[in-house]
């Protein structure tokens, strides 16, 4: 299979690089001098476990390769995703939908014999039909099936979840493209990945019910998290005895600080107008969204409350900045807005993460950066943790006390034990449990 990628951001590149590493000759295209430069180098932009290998090996064996030159890319090729970003457009919440069509129109003025062009980014339902009405109109003499193929990976995980998908959803009921589509998942569909075959309409939806509903999910826990406070219970025993059922799944059921990144975010608030728009609305996710908003804010309060009210001149540090570990992403990160509310009180506010702090540069105030837990922790009167970064679970408690003027942890992952940080000295505030 000849198979390219538009767009080498976060989704075209993983998705080249393991569809190289079953055995395609891919390219990943991107308008970027300097991304395909750097990817030329073997330099890989984003943070994502195990992907610089992955590439590196298939670039090695002449399987994958970088081009700005999209028409020459996609000439003789089987099958083109289209994987560029569809980011909130300003002012109504809308995905912006001009790169996608943008890289159609080019797709179709290259491309030579029978191609299928699959659009891989999420895009509100009806996006497919648009594209096709551009081929048929613009470019009636091209011979293109366009189809839906969403992505579920989910970063700092997405190498496993490419090749390990519970399932692969493709949304088209034209046969030639149906065979293409099984013959590029081929090696997944040996491992008995099931792949999903539906309308492309359904397929678009697909894609953003399961985000809303994970939202929903997530928001669902952090609202019993806060019941739990109030009564006394814990909200990790109530997620398993709730998540041992398998009507409801023990998955993201993690209580927290609210979700963020580059996707829950926008694409909750893009379904919830495509649903108003059609006059449907859907009032479980707008109310999630409101929900998930408010607690960002809320975690601000909760530092504030366990430093006794006031944190005005008062050094507070922040463990973990990026919206989840094994990643150096910062998009709708709650730190953003807890860091906010902690400048806006007037805290000095010292930070580490281990991979985000150059993203978080450009979207934090006025901080302190520091390039370990401990390096940001001395005279602090509280230590905050917003990502549960696997090095923060086993920091040397003995020494973050005799370093802290006040011994508080703010845990907003329930990564520590309540017993243990209590044995160590610590006043330990937790999600959840009542303290
Ligand atoms: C999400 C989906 O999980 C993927 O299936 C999807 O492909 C992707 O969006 C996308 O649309 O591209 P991602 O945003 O990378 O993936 O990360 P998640 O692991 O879903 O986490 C999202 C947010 O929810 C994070 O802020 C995380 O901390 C939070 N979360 C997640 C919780 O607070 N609790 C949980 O139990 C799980």
């Amino acid at each position: 299979m000849r198979v390219v990628m538009i767009g080498s951001g976060y989704v075209g590149l993983v998705s080249g690089a393991c569809l190289a590493d079953f055995g395609h000759r891919v390219i990943c295209v991107d308008k970027s001098p300097d991304k395909i430069d750097a990817l030329e180098r073997g330099e890989v932009p984003i943070f994502e476990p195990g992907l610089e290998q992955i590439i590196a090996q298939n670039t090695t064996a002449g399987r994958l390769g970088f081009s700005l030159d999209l028409p020459r890319a996609v000439a003789d090729a089987d099958v083109v995703f289209i994987a560029v970003g569809t980011p909130s457009r300003r002012g109504d919440g809308h995905a912006d939908l001009s790169y996608v069509y943008a890289a159609a129109r080019e797709i179709a003025a290259a491309v030579t014999g029978f191609t299928v062009v699959v659009t891989k980014s999420t895009v509100p339902v009806g996006t497919g039909d648009e594209i096709e009405r551009i081929f048929r109109d613009e470019f009636p003499e091209k011979d293109i099936v366009v189809v839906s193929n969403p992505e579920f990976l989910r970063e700092g995980a997405a190498i496993t979840d490419f090749k390990r998908p519970d399932r692969i959803v493709i949304g088209t009921d034209d046969e030639r493209a149906i065979d293409i589509m099984r013959e590029v998942y081929r090696p997944l569909y040996l491992n008995e990945a099931p792949l999903y075959f539906c309308e492309r309409r359904t397929s678009e939806l697909i894609k953003y019910a399961a985000n809303a509903f994970l939202a929903m999910k997530i928001t669902f826990i952090n609202e019993i998290a806060d019941l739990c406070e109030q009564l006394g219970a814990d909200v990790q025993k109530v997620a398993k005895g709730i998540g041992m059922d398998k009507r409801i799944g023990d998955k993201f059921l993690h209580a927290g600080p609210g979700y963020g990144g580059s996707c829950f975010p926008k694409d909750t608030l893009a379904l919830v107008k495509t649903a108003q728009d059609h006059n449907s609305p859907l009032r479980l996710i707008e109310t999630t969204v409101a929900i998930n908003d408010n607690r960002k804010r809320a975690m601000g309060r909760k530092v504030i409350a366990a430093c006794g009210g006031a944190v005005r001149g008062k050094k507070v540090a922040l463990l973990g900045l990026t919206f989840k570990p094994n990643t150096d992403d910062m998009r709708d990160a709650p730190s953003i807005t807890i860091v906010q509310a902690l400048l806006d009180a007037g805290a000095d506010v010292h930070v580490f993460d281990p991979e985000g702090m150059e993203a978080a540069k450009s979207v934090l105030g006025p901080v302190t950066y520091g390039d370990s837990p401990y390096a940001i922790v001395d005279g602090a009167e509280a230590v905050v943790v917003v990502t549960e970064w696997e090095e923060f679970r086993a920091l040397d408690f003995r020494e973050l006390k005799a370093r802290m003027a006040k011994p508080v942890i703010v845990d907003l992952r329930n990564i520590y034990k309540p017993e243990e940080m209590v044995k160590y000295g610590f006043s330990h505030f937790p999600i959840g449990k009542r303290i």
